[in-house]
């Protein structure tokens, strides 16, 4: 599935499809899903408050990973 650049991933922490990329592009390890997810996690808070959002997350890491 794909997500617009804008769209709200996460709505306890409001973070966007852009947010997540962000963190993305920067991280040097760019390779475990659960290790990315961490991160992104530490920078954007997201997917602390309901947890609803983590399975979208991960299924958004593993994308990018797979390319
Ligand atoms: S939607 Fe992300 S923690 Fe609730």
């Amino acid at each position: 599935m794909e997500y617009a650049e804008n769209k709200v991933i996460c709505h306890c922490k409001h973070v966007t499809l852009a947010d997540i990329d962000r963190v993305l592009h920067e991280s040097q390890r760019f390779s475990d899903v659960e290790k990315e997810f961490a991160h992104v996690q530490e920078v954007t808070h997201c997917s602390t408050g309901c947890g609803g959002c983590h399975d979208k997350i991960l299924e958004i890491i593993s994308q990018r990973i797979s390319g």
